[in-house]
């Protein structure tokens, strides 16, 4: 195999931030996707029609005009209004929960899980048909906080079965398990959760740009997401999780969580989903698993790829903004030759 066509992809799980961090790393996605489902985890949160627009707007301004098309979200309230949201409905793709304190910027969140307290909120989504996107991890030691939320993952689908639930950036096993036993449960996988484990952050020298949240697992547990991705199950879809922070705030005492995966991750998938001979599952996890999950048409946009060596940039720049990819300085096997729009 020289080359492979990827149409129209799709990152449903994105963060894009804001101001110079947004200006430098919107167009290192709406050069390369059709659409991308947007995180309102921004400081103030998104949550008003209001920041939702004017963040929609800052995001499409910072794309430099590509065929790109930003899925934006809203981040859970206990107290969101029918009458809110139904007014709201058609400008989202999907409301976000966060659980308090588990996560960059998730002082925001929702302090108890208690089916009681989400209820109303929930109620009124399931009804109006929108989706949950939630960061399914506890507070527990950091190795089983996703293992320990599959609880309450558990709940929701039973309570609300006519609301689409979306584990986000699954890392373990047991989450597969739960994902295919309710028909109202759908998950997100990233590139990184595919390529590597706890040994790629801690286990040599320590790796700041492969620390996450949830964070990266065990052998069986990557072989498992492997899995599912590569065969494109109908219920997974990709989602980056790309997540930028300013360089001096990975190297650094207290390291943010987040691992920067935006302009690397088409070549990075082709690339596995090629040694393990499964490229021609590679368009459905990308984009067509979402587009029927989501009930979305993306922008027209053409990707080839051809088999070529391609070195990650240490660092991408844009005034005093430096964020570093996952893998920089390493060599890929898979380039992006020609993207065409329209
Ligand atoms: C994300 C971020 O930096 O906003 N960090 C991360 O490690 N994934 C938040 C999130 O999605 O958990
Ligand atoms: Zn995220």
């Amino acid at each position: 195999m020289k080359d492979f066509i990827i149409n129209s992809p799709l990152d449903m799980h994105l963060h894009l931030r804001d101001d110079d961090i947004l200006k430098l790393v919107a167009p290192l996605t709406s050069k390369y996707f059709s659409g991308a489902l947007i995180m309102p985890n921004l400081l103030p949160p998104i949550t008003t029609k209001e920041a939702l627009f004017a963040y929609k707007q800052r995001i499409i301004e910072s794309c430099n005009h590509d065929n790109f098309e930003p899925l934006v979200t809203i981040l859970f309230q206990v107290d969101y209004t029918y009458e809110f949201l139904k007014n709201i409905k058609d400008e989202i793709i999907a409301v976000k929960l966060y659980p308090f304190g588990v996560t960059t910027n998730s002082e925001t969140g929702v302090s108890s899980m208690e089916i009681t307290v989400l209820r109303p909120t929930l109620e009124s989504m399931s009804k109006l048909g929108i989706p949950l996107c939630v960061h399914g991890e506890t507070k527990g030691f950091v190795m089983d906080r996703e293992k320990e939320f599959l609880p309450i993952y558990e709940s929701l689908a039973i309570n609300f079965p006519d609301l689409k639930i979306i584990m986000e950036h699954i890392s373990t096993k047991e989450s597969i398990e739960l994902l295919k036993k309710y028909n109202n449960l759908y998950a997100t996988i990233t590139v990184h959760h595919l390529l590597l484990t706890l040994d790629d952050v801690t286990g040599g020298m320590l790796n700041p740009h492969t620390f996450c949240k949830p964070i990266v697992k065990r052998p069986d547990d990557r072989q498992a997401l492997l899995e599912l991705a590569l065969s494109a199950h109908p219920k997974v879809m990709f989602g980056s999780d790309s997540a930028p922070h300013h360089r001096k705030t990975k190297e650094c005492h207290d390291g943010a969580a987040g691992v920067f995966t935006a302009p690397i991750a088409l070549q990075l998938l082709t690339q596995l989903f090629e040694e393990h001979g499964k490229l021609d599952n590679l368009n459905a996890f990308i984009s067509l698993n979402a587009q029927k999950i989501y009930n979305i048409k993306p922008k027209s946009k053409v990707i080839n790829l051809v088999k070529k060596d391609f070195i990650i940039p240490n660092s991408y720049i844009y005034k005093n903004e430096e964020v570093v990819p996952m893998f920089n300085g390493k060599k890929i096997s898979w380039s992006i030759e020609k993207i065409n729009n329209g």
